[in-house]
């Protein structure tokens, strides 16, 4: 078993207003951060970014560094097609999660070594919901969804074929009738959405 990292930071910020993965958290950008938080987890780091900051990338640690897509599933397959053959599995992670505590990488690591197909951290959702048509939905029954997920390489590839589309990667494994596992995640593990995220991720760091 080999395990790589896909580390994905090529979204344009739209929501952030600017490239947030580029922004620094008590003094060290938030990109950096994801990468090395990966780096301790796994055999090697594929860092996907957008194609105007490739040259702003080459610091952060990562082995493999590569251009990505127009959603986010284009850049996890930009990430794929560099992995090493040596690559058994492969953690997704968002470079927009850069307090990823290392035991939820030690979760899903774990329940790829049991044999699951896919691996997906959760935590459960605390607000009370309602749907935009104005339908309480009922919190019990959801789950936040984080990253880093974790695969088999063969069933994310497969999940990935025929150029799919989903905000997170698990869909498209549990899609193929794969076996996905949730482990636990962590409040902590935050992705940096607005600004008001920096400054609680700021927070959190000087704990
Ligand atoms: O847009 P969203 O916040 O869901 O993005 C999650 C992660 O996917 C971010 O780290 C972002 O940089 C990355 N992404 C990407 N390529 C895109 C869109 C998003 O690598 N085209």
């Amino acid at each position: 078993m080999e395990v790589w990292s896909i580390v994905v930071a090529a979204g344009s910020g739209r929501r952030f207003g600017g490239p947030k993965q580029l922004v620094e958290l008590a003094g060290r950008r938030v990109v950096d951060r994801s990468v090395d938080a990966m780096a301790r987890v796994s055999a090697g780091v594929v860092l996907v970014g957008a194609a105007d900051q490739l040259a702003d990338l080459t610091t952060s640690g990562a082995d493999r560094i590569v251009a990505g897509g127009a959603t986010r599933s284009a850049s996890v397959r930009a990430g794929l097609d560099v992995l090493p053959e040596s690559a058994t599995h492969v953690l997704v992670h968002d470079a927009a999660r850069p307090l990823v505590p290392e035991a939820v990488c030690d979760r899903v690591v774990a329940a790829l070594v049991d044999g699951a197909d896919g691996v997906v951290p959760v935590v459960p959702v605390t607000d009370s919901l309602r749907s935009v048509d104005g339908v309480p939905v009922d919190r019990a029954r959801l789950l936040a969804v984080q990253t880093p997920q974790g695969f088999r390489l063969d069933a994310l590839r497969a999940g990935h074929a025929g150029d799919a589309d989903a905000t997170d990667d698990a869909t498209l494994v549990s899609g193929l009738g794969g076996d996905v596992r949730h482990v636990d995640g962590d409040p902590v593990n935050l992705k940096i959405t607005g600004p008001d995220d920096v400054r609680i991720a700021e927070v959190l760091l000087d704990d």
